[in-house]
């Protein structure tokens, strides 16, 4: 993982495209197949908030009947995110393989030259897209491990959270936000609809090291453990302020903006969990820290989590340092 500061200050309305570039300069041996595939995600994203802006219009928004991997509800918009996340890493030509929520088994491109492969959760929250509530998009980049030239396989995926090249979400609400880092700093560019275009909004973005939210779905506190009753009932004492939109894209950029905590405990139902380790959790423990928060899964850091199957889930405990700090003492 890249720990390093960019070498220049980047200014608040660069256009993203300049800023991949600039970023491009502080990686020494860097050919430009990062900062291209950014530029076929920042794409990607910039068609999907069109979709999605016409979700009323077009009844984009229900249910395709059928369920994905996890056996959960696959909506019309997971699919048509699937699609477009799909195409762009297949004309890119920057991705040999990703895995995705939607889709069981990874997925070639059949571009064996390249040498990056991606994790994507393409729409995330998305039993909100029916009621106009932020939904998003969450990656991460990561180098191949087998040979380049040759033909990857699920092994390829078997990487720690702290391998990631690069990591970020897209967050589509009132506006609609791209947040990443390539280790370098945590940036967020906001979408000018007008334009088409995002240009940096947010450098250098910090997490509160003590904030005042919780974010957790409180109605299966009845299933939760004694430990994280007794957290949360702390959390009630304080008075902090309760707030769970059920998009963890969007709980999480508010915590990180403000300065709070994100959990997803075990349930009885669910024993990891719901959260996806590869797709949802890595991405996000990497932002967390370059923005000087924490993620955990009440063990070990998520980055150490050493995966063993693509779709695997995790505990997750994110946010500003001291709270997660706070909350392993629970235990
Ligand atoms: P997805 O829509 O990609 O399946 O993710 C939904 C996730 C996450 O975004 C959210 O925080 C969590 O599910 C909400 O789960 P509960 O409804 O169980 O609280
Ligand atoms: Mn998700
Ligand atoms: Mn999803």
């Amino acid at each position: 993982m890249v720990t390093d500061t960019l070498k220049y200050a980047p200014r608040v309305g660069t256009a993203i495209d300049r800023f991949i570039a600039q970023d491009q300069i502080n990686s020494k041996h860097a050919v430009g197949d990062l900062s291209q595939l950014l530029r076929d995600i920042v794409l990607a994203s910039k068609i999907i908030n069109r979709e999605i802006n016409k979700a009323g219009l077009t009844d984009i928004d229900s249910s395709t009947g059928v369920s994905n991997p996890q056996d959960e509800d696959q909506k019309r918009l997971d699919m048509i995110a699937h699609a477009r996340f799909l195409r762009a890493f297949f004309k890119g030509k920057k991705v040999c393989a990703l895995i995705s929520e939607e889709a069981e088994d990874l997925i070639l491109t059949g571009n064996n030259d390249a040498k990056y492969i991606v994790a994507i959760d393409p729409l995330d929250g998305s039993s909100n897209i029916d009621v106009n509530v932020s939904i998003g998009t969450i990656f991460s980049i990561y180098h191949r491990k087998s040979p380049i030239g040759s033909e990857p396989t699920v092994e390829d995926f078997l990487q720690k959270g702290e391998d990631q090249v690069a990591a970020g979400y897209v967050q589509y609400g009132s506006s609609t936000m791209l947040v990443y880092t390539t280790g370098r700093g945590v940036y967020g560019f906001t979408l000018e609809p007008s334009l088409g275009e995002y240009f940096l909004s947010h450098p250098i973005i910090k997490i509160p090291n003590e904030g005042s939210i919780y974010s957790v779905n409180d109605g299966y506190f009845n299933k939760f453990s004694p430990e994280i009753q007794s957290y949360i009932k702390y959390c009630h004492e304080q008075q902090f302020k309760a707030r769970y939109i059920g998009s963890l894209v969007a709980d999480f950029h508010r915590n990180m903006l403000k300065g709070g905590i994100y959990l997803y405990p075990p349930t009885k139902k669910h024993q990891l969990g719901k959260i996806r380790l590869m797709y949802e959790s890595n991405a996000l423990a990497f932002i967390a820290e370059q923005a000087g928060g924490q993620a955990t899964d009440g063990q070990q850091r998520i980055l150490q989590i050493d995966p063993t199957s693509i779709h695997q889930r995790s505990p997750l405990y994110i946010g500003s340092s001291k709270m997660v700090d706070h909350l392993t003492t629970f235990w």
